[in-house]
């Protein structure tokens, strides 16, 4: 319980750890318009009111280097010590150099940071990509300092760390403010990033009132790429990973 509660308090870390680390979619409904379109000649004219609506692409939740794979508890990595190729180092302010993201996720996450930056919020990168072999480190710090079931509770054993796809990141504000901690969801750079990353293709992956699902206390610094178009789906079902995409809950291993 006082792990807990020092968690609580203290945060969930998991970007620095404390040992052993080494190193729209469209919501207009074209049925209610009643504007003729004109369309000129030799121009496709415009979906009738009563096309089928364009059908959702199949999306690929298993394999690793998929932007729309999925990994919780229950669904490592495969192999377990995947690495993605095509990892860049984002243009936005670091905590400390070397922070990696898969190309498609850095492009995502200038364009959030520099939204946020337009609208008077400063945030930092805290943590990227991690390897299989970094998060050994990650983890292993936890477990030594709170022992295994509440380390598991705030940090991925390895192979089954969203940071290892390269598709999530960790923010925090530029002053530094509740970095880490369940706190930061108050301040307002965590308050805007709740209500503006989806628009930039992310989503708040460990919701609060979520943990029997995800497997993981809140997070709300930890960040998922998805693209716009999934993560503007998953929040309208509730923001819940696993229950936006009809899979199982993973609770635990
Ligand atoms: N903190 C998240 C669950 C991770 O370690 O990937
Ligand atoms: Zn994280």
């Amino acid at each position: 319980m006082v792990g807990l509660l020092t968690m609580a308090l203290t945060g969930c870390s998991t970007a620095e750890p404390p040992v052993g680390s080494s190193t729209d979619r469209a919501t207009a409904d074209p049925s209610v318009s009643s504007t003729p379109t004109y369309s000129p000649p030799g121009m496709s004219s415009p979906a009738s009111p009563s096309a089928e609506p364009e059908p959702e692409p199949e999306l690929d939740h298993s394999s690793p280097a998929s932007i729309h794979v999925l990994v919780n508890k229950r669904r490592p990595l495969n192999p377990a010590d995947y690495a993605p190729e095509d990892l860049s180092v984002p243009d936005v302010p670091p905590s400390r150099t070397g922070l990696e993201l898969r190309q498609e996720a850095a492009g995502a996450a200038e364009d959030l940071f520099s939204a946020a930056a337009a609208e008077g919020v400063d945030l930092n990168l805290l943590s990227a990509y991690r390897s299989y072999g970094y998060q050994q480190g990650t983890y292993g710090g936890w477990v030594q300092k709170y022992g295994r079931a509440e380390a598991d509770r705030i940090s991925a054993r390895p192979g089954f760390s969203e940071h290892q796809t390269g598709l999530a990141m960790d923010v925090g504000a530029a002053d530094g403010a509740c970095a880490l901690q369940q706190c930061f969801g108050d301040t307002p750079e965590g308050a805007w990033v709740a209500e503006h990353a989806a628009e930039h293709g992310w989503i708040v992956r460990y919701p609060e009132g979520a943990e029997d699902t995800t497997g993981y206390s809140p997070e709300p610094w930890h960040l998922r790429y998805l693209g716009t178009r999934e993560a503007a789906d998953v929040v309208h079902s509730g923001g819940v990973l696993e229950t936006a995409w009809g899979f199982e809950a993973a609770p635990g291993y």
